[in-house]
């Protein structure tokens, strides 16, 4: 998808009306791996595509409430936040976003 810069570090990363809710999906965002998703309640995420254990993709994950499951060896892991779940560890990189009618962005922090 063609990126468009809307504002300060705000990138266009897909159409609202193409994300299933509850579905990951994997968009590249000047060469970086993003999933995002829409929750149950309407709102969307967007994390790096890369779980903090062994960087499995967490678009492919099973999402629950405002939590991704990683595919490879099910971590919990918050959308709100980016940790992961005790008693495991660590934590992805999340964005901001920001949804205007149709548009959804991201904003890009380095
Ligand atoms: S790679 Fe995600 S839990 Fe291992």
């Amino acid at each position: 998808m063609k990126t468009v810069v809307k504002g300060r570090n705000q990138v266009k990363v897909a159409n609202l009306s193409e994300l299933p809710v509850e579905i990951g999906k994997k968009v590249i965002v000047n060469g970086k791996a993003i999933a995002l998703f829409k929750l149950a309640n309407g709102k969307v995420r967007a994390t790096a595509n890369s779980c903090p254990h062994k960087q499995g993709p967490l678009a492919e994950g099973i999402v629950s409430g405002d939590h991704v499951f990683c595919p490879l060896h099910d971590r919990k892991i918050s959308l709100e936040d980016g940790l992961v779940q005790k008693p495991d560890f660590g934590c992805v990189k999340t964005y901001e976003v920001t949804v205007m009618g149709d548009d959804i962005y991201i904003r890009l922090r380095d």
